[in-house]
């Protein structure tokens, strides 16, 4: 049977989990893979908040992290962002005893700004370690400043985050659902 609608993809995750370990230099424990980064935003959304938490983010955040919050019952605080940028050095002044989430694109998704590695990583040294930080590396593949995040370092230092990356960008496989990595040390 020929099927002209449909491209079936298939792949052997544990085999696509070895390749992904060996490009970030990371253990293929740290890595899960998603239909696409959506799925896993989602997922540590529905792990980490309910009806009695607080999800924390940019005002101009990528959209769906609002959603997210709004589909757990969770409540949304938004930090305002300088120039268009996350302001992250003023995140640590909006977390409340009920924080269980930030979320952050970098790039941000509408405004197109980035933040260096070293402004996220003084951010999280600000941020309770019960707080999983959620970087969404989407769009990491477009920046080529010398600044910019270094995954591998964060995984290293910190317990509390978790990285999305995703093909649907750069290497244009959103059609074909495929999935994304994500590395975390520990939840
Ligand atoms: C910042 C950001 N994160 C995540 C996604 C979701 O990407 P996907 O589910 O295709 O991996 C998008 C898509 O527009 C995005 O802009």
């Amino acid at each position: 049977m020929v099927r002209t609608s449909f491209i079936t993809v298939s792949f052997k995750v544990k085999e696509l989990k070895e390749k992904i370990a060996k490009l970030e230099a990371v253990s293929t424990k740290q890595i899960v893979i998603g239909n696409g980064s959506n799925e896993i935003l989602e997922l540590a959304g529905r792990a980490f908040l309910n009806n009695k938490s607080s999800a924390l983010m940019s005002k101009h955040a990528f959209a769906v992290y609002k959603i997210i919050a709004q589909v757990c019952g969770s409540k949304i605080i938004e930090v305002p962002m300088i120039d268009w940028r996350h302001d992250l050095e003023n995140f640590k002044n909006y977390i409340t005893g009920d924080t269980r989430i930030v979320f952050i694109a970098n790039p941000n998704n509408p405004t197109g700004t980035y933040n260096s590695h070293k402004d996220f990583k003084d951010m999280m040294q600000n941020i309770p370690p019960s707080v999983l930080v959620v970087l969404d590396l989407a769009y990491y593949e477009y920046v080529e400043a010398d600044d910019y995040i270094k995954i591998k370092d964060l995984l290293d230092q910190f317990d509390n985050i978790l990285i999305t990356k995703t093909f649907s960008k750069i290497q244009g496989l959103a059609s074909l659902s495929l999935a994304l990595p994500i590395f975390f040390r520990a939840l």
